[in-house]
């Protein structure tokens, strides 16, 4: 049928879509993915990088839908491997959840699967594949899925950025070392080249005098991003898709592990003509520049009505009082105590672990696969705390799947905003509390989004029955 790319939707949002790329908008039809093999130019040399990429754009196209609305995607497989497609972030049925051999059976080469669900928190999402994903998201299969609110905030435009992070050889081919053990012992697969929507961006034309909504996605399989606007000072008014009382980010830095989403409000107060820099800081002594803002020469003057708070999605507020408790301890990695983990109900030392290639384990257990027993059982519409406690020496952006989670605590410190998200960092031996109901029936991943760490055993199931 038709492989439209632009479809208008009926709130004019489109309009204000620049610098995205291509939009899908899904009200009225089935929205067409195609995975396979492709080339892009993301360094914009003249020499396209060979990558897997979703309708042979990275990222793919921006699929838009109002909330409450059914989203119904036909994803195509092209690959030569298996895939599936994930929804990040969305409170789906357990079927559409896109897990291999858990919620569905993969999508073989050259064959085809229909997802179709309701999108019932607006907000800012994502999609990617499921399925070998340390190396299926790391050469591109990603895009980003916006469900849109009833009353759009007032700003005169809305711009997605979808972060990228690529480890580049000299002529711009993409390393090939997927899987690397050291890699998979450390940090996860960062990489030398930051794309903002598929390219190593200079500019970013704006205007004095406007204020956009700017919704980040963090797409990398490890970079952490630490997020310096230097001279404009954002205002962040969602985690994850969910509305937050809006609020500076401490320390200025506005961070996004990978998985997570963050929107801010950035109104532009610099001169015209001006230019000023956004800078990743998150790792010491290695800054990173990530594009400028170039403004141009007219001021505009908007007049700014209504307040800068998004509403909030109905999420079931978990009841802490009578909430059961779980406590889940992550170990591993290079440097740790850990001395053997349970595999496939056995139990091996580190050396048959190193074999393995496994390096994580939650609980105890470092998971080969995506089936196995669950780490805890909950009961229906049960409220449940999670006490995640971080052994290792490395940060780990936590996952869940199916449910929204409210932060409730850092190593004892009540959270000041009690957000609501779905994948929450966890820095060296710090520990979290995060609450909610548990509500949505079936099999939940909870896992670290650093794919290497995923990949390398740190995965396991949330039963909610
Ligand atoms: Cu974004 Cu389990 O994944
Ligand atoms: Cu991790």
């Amino acid at each position: 049928m038709n492989r439209r790319q632009l479809v208008l939707g009926a709130g004019g949002l489109l309009s204000s879509l620049y610098f995205s790329g291509k939009a899908l908008s899904a009200s009225e039809q089935v929205v067409k993915l195609f995975a396979s093999e492709s080339k892009v130019d993301l360094v914009r040399l003249g020499t396209p990088t060979n990558l897997w990429a979703f309708n042979n754009a990275v990222p793919g196209p921006e699929i838009r839908v109002r909330r409450g609305d059914q989203l119904r995607v036909r994803v195509k497989n092209e690959l030569r491997e298996e895939t599936t497609v994930h929804w990040h972030g969305i409170r789906l049925p357990n079927g559409m959840d896109g897990v291999p051999y858990l919620t569905q059976q993969p999508i073989k080469s050259g064959e085809e699967f229909e997802y179709s669900f309701v999108c019932p928190d607006a907000g800012t999402y994502w999609y990617h594949p499921h399925q070998r994903s340390f190396e299926q998201v790391g050469r591109g299969l990603y895009g980003p899925l916006i469900v849109e609110d009833k009353e759009p905030l007032a700003v005169d435009r809305e711009i997605t950025w979808v972060l990228g992070d690529w480890r580049l050889q000299s002529d711009a081919s993409i390393s090939n070392d997927f899987g690397h053990l050291h890699d998979i012992t450390h940090a996860g697969r960062i990489g030398n080249t930051v794309t903002v929507n598929g390219h190593v961006v200079e500019n970013v034309a704006v205007e004095a005098g406007e204020r956009i909504r700017l919704r980040m996605i963090n797409a990398a399989t490890a970079r952490i991003f630490g997020l310096d606007f230097e001279n404009h000072s954002p205002l962040i008014i969602a985690y994850d898709g969910h509305s937050v009382e809006p609020h500076s980010p401490e320390n200025k830095l506005v961070v996004l592990a990978p998985g997570t989403r963050i929107d801010v409000l950035l109104d532009f107060n610099g001169e015209a003509d001006g230019k000023y820099r956004v800078v990743d800081r998150y790792y010491r002594g290695r800054d990173y520049r990530l594009l400028n803002f170039a403004y141009g020469t007219k001021r505009s003057e908007k007049a700014r009505s209504g307040s800068p708070q998004l509403s909030p999605n109905q999420l079931p507020e978990p009841d802490i009082a009578s909430a059961v408790r779980h406590e889940i301890v992550l170990d591993g990695g290079m440097m740790s105590g850990m001395q053997s983990a349970i595999v496939d109900d056995e139990e091996l030392d580190l050396r048959a672990l190193i074999r393995k290639r496994l390096f994580w384990a939650i609980n105890g257990v470092a998971a080969t696969s995506h089936v196995h027993k669950p780490m805890a059982t909950l009961k229906l519409g049960q409220s449940c705390v999670l006490k995640v406690v971080n052994r290792s020496g490395w940060p780990h952006p936590m996952h869940l799947h199916g449910h929204a989670f409210r932060l409730l605590s850092r190593n004892g410190q009540p959270a000041k905003y009690r957000e609501w998200l779905d994948t929450v960092l966890i820095t060296a031996r710090e520990e979290v509390e995060i609450a909610f109901v548990a509500d949505n029936p079936g099999d939940w991943m909870f896992h670290c989004h650093i794919l290497e760490h995923d990949v390398g055993g740190m995965k396991g199931v949330i039963r909610v029955a």
